[in-house]
C-alpha cells in the first residue's frame, strides 16, 4: 500500500469508531449531574503557577491565593475555548471546504468534520465548567483578559505576511500543533487529585477525543503538506517552532491582571521576577506530539522540538 492508501485506511478506521468514541455521546449525562463542591479544594494546581514559589505570593493570605487559583482555572478553560473557536474550527472549515489542495478525499473531510463537531462540544464542556465555578465561588467582576497567548501569536504572525494563502497556511500550522499537542495541555489537570474533581474530569474527557484528533491531524497535515509548493512547504516548516512556542508559553500578559484583581500587592514585580527566570516560560513541556508530526512529515525534529532547551 502507498502512504496515501495507508493514511486513508487509518482515517476510515478512526471515522468508523467515532460514534462509539465521541464523548458528546458517552458523557453528556455525567456532565449534567450536579457536583458536590468543597470550597477548600483548589480550582487549579498551584504547582502550575509560574510564581508558585515566589515569596511574595507564598506570603499572601490563603483566601487570595485560592482566588488566584480560581481565576487561573477560568483562564485555563478560556485558553482551551480560544484554541477551539479561533484556531481549530475555522481551519477545519477551510479544510472541508477545499481551501487547501489535497483535502478533497471523503476520508479527510469526514474525519475533519467529526473533529469539528467534537470541538464544539468541548467548548460547551469548558464553558459550562466555567459557569459552574462562577456560581459556586460567587464571582462578581473578573479581570479583563487579553486573547490567549496562542491566538495572539498567530494573529501577530499573520499580520506580518501579505498573502491570503500565507495567512491560511499559518492557521493550518497553528491548528496542527494545537491538535497534536492539546493533550499535553489537558493532561496537566486530567490526573490531578489536588483540585476539584470536576476540574480533572473535564480535561480527561476532552483528552479522550483529542487522542483521535491528534492522529487525524498528523495524517491530514501530511496529505496537505504533500500538495504544497516548495515555498509553502518552507513556510510551513518555519512556522512550526513559532506555533509550538505559542502553544506552550505561559501567558505573562494575563497573570499580572489576575494578581492585581485579587489584591495581591507587588503583582507586577512577582510576574517580572518570573519572566527573568527562563525556566518558568513554558507551561506545556511535553512535545511528543510535535516530534511525532515532524517525523511523519520528514521535517527535522530538532527544528520543532524545544525539549530540554529554551525556545
Ligand atoms: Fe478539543
Ligand atoms: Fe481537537
Amino acid at each position: 500500500m502507498t502512504d496515501t492508501e495507508i493514511g486513508a485506511d487509518m482515517l476510515r478506521r478512526l471515522s468508523a469508531a467515532w460514534p462509539r468514541r465521541a464523548t458528546i455521546r458517552s458523557h453528556m449525562d455525567v456532565l449534567a449531574a450536579p457536583r458536590e463542591h468543597d470550597p477548600h479544594v483548589p480550582d487549579y494546581p498551584v504547582k502550575f503557577l509560574p510564581f508558585a514559589e515566589h515569596p511574595d505570593f507564598v506570603d499572601a493570605p490563603f483566601e487570595k491565593r485560592q482566588a488566584v487559583l480560581t481565576h487561573a482555572w477560568l483562564m485555563y478553560n478560556a485558553r482551551v475555548i480560544t484554541a477551539e473557536e479561533q484556531i481549530a474550527n475555522p481551519t477545519f472549515a477551510k479544510i472541508v471546504h477545499g481551501v487547501f489542495p489535497g483535502s478533497d478525499r471523503i476520508e479527510v473531510k469526514q474525519a475533519v468534520q467529526q473533529a469539528h463537531v467534537d470541538e464544539t462540544w468541548h467548548t460547551y464542556m469548558h464553558m459550562m465548567a466555567m459557569h459552574h465555578t462562577r456560581e459556586v465561588r460567587e464571582l462578581g467582576c473578573e479581570p479583563v483578559y487579553p486573547h490567549a497567548v496562542t491566538y495572539r501569536d498567530l494573529v501577530a504572525e499573520q499580520e506580518k505576511v501579505s498573502d491570503g494563502w500565507h495567512r491560511d497556511l499559518l492557521a493550518l500550522v497553528w491548528t496542527t500543533v494545537t491538535e497534536v499537542s492539546v493533550n499535553a495541555y489537558l493532561e496537566l489537570l486530567s490526573r490531578d487529585e489536588t483540585i476539584q474533581p470536576m476540574h480533572a474530569l473535564v480535561p480527561r474527557l476532552h483528552a479522550r477525543d483529542e487522542a483521535a484528533h491528534g492522529s487525524v491531524m498528523v495524517e491530514v497535515a501530511r496529505e496537505l503538506y504533500a500538495h504544497m509548493s516548495p515555498v509553502q512547504q518552507r513556510s510551513f516548516g518555519q512556522a512550526l517552532p513559532k506555533a509550538v512556542r505559542a502553544f506552550a508559553a505561559q501567558d505573562y500578559e494575563a497573570w499580572p491582571r489576575i494578581l492585581q484583581h485579587v489584591g495581591i500587592k507587588q503583582a507586577t514585580d512577582i510576574v517580572e521576577d518570573c519572566k527573568r527566570d527562563s525556566g518558568n516560560s513554558l507551561l506545556v513541556r511535553d512535545f511528543s506530539g510535535v516530534e511525532r508530526l515532524a517525523r511523519e512529515m520528514d521535517i527535522d525534529v530538532a527544528l520543532v522540538s524545544p525539549t530540554g532547551t529554551e525556545i
